[in-house]
């Protein structure tokens, strides 16, 4: 399987700033060969028509949407649609950010809708998931991680699997520096694995699962050898294009 490497740049850049950083990565990326890899960037809404603008003649390159509203679409004031997202060129959202879920009161159900919508709207979508670390202490680690890979996966047409990847993002890890030991992501990914495959079938082997929380250049390579580590979901190190390209490389 192709490692994922993404960056979620969250409420982060100007629209200079994103169009200077995208061209700094296209540079270094048209400079290698890394077939291994997939570049997924998720810029803000604003962002997203200068980075596509500079990654139209980059195949590995996605570029995809934090966020959106599952409806076609309505009086739903300040969300955006999958429609309007699609105008612009992008194909591939996030959904159930554990920042959305924990700022935003983005409920499991809430989390299954968007999943399922966008899904069937023929957009790929990376569902994150993550227990906090009162949850982990509490030791429902994998009661919490069924509990929201099951609410979203539930009642999934069968041509969408190609299109699903799931992010474990332990809420305790992200934008923190405390990057979970190998021993903890090996637990997570493989109760998650499991999850996928009860709910999918054979199907849900084939699924990516990435892991985020404090992803940088010098714990990528120890991260991306783990079993059920099919990609990365990275923060604020892909902020800067040479700190997310040693991380593309790991
Ligand atoms: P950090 O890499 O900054 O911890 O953020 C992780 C994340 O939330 C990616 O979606």
């Amino acid at each position: 399987m192709q490692k994922i490497i993404a960056a979620n740049w969250k409420m982060y850049k100007s629209r200079q700033e994103a169009r200077k950083t995208a061209v700094d990565l296209r540079g270094m990326l048209a400079a290698e060969d890394l077939p291994g890899k997939r570049v997924v960037i998720f810029p803000s809404f604003t962002n997203i028509p200068d980075v596509l603008d500079v990654f139209a003649a980059t195949p590995c390159v996605a570029v995809g949407a934090q966020n959106f509203y599952p409806a076609s679409e309505g009086a739903y004031t300040g969300e955006i649609s999958l429609a309007m997202l699609g105008d612009m060129g992008v194909s591939q959202v996030l959904a159930g950010h554990s920042e959305r879920r924990h700022l935003l009161g983005e409920t499991d159900e809430f989390v299954a809708r968007k999943t399922s919508f966008a899904l069937n709207q023929g957009f790929s979508v990376m569902l994150c998931i993550g227990e906090t670390l009162a949850e982990r202490e509490a030791g429902d680690l994998v009661r919490i991680l069924s509990r929201q890979t099951g609410s979203a996966l539930a009642d999934l047409p069968e041509d969408c699997l190609a299109r699903l990847s799931v992010a474990y993002e332990p809420v305790w890890a992200i934008g923190t520096g405390k990057v979970a030991g190998p021993a903890e992501v090996l637990e997570a990914h493989a109760a998650v694995r499991s999850r996928v495959v009860r709910i999918l079938g054979d199907a849900g082997r084939n699924v990516p699962i990435l892991y985020g929380g404090s992803v940088k250049p010098d714990n990528a390579v120890t991260l991306l050898e783990l079993d059920n580590v099919d990609g990365l979901l990275v923060g604020g190190a892909s902020l800067n294009a040479e700190s997310f390209m040693q991380i593309v490389r790991a």
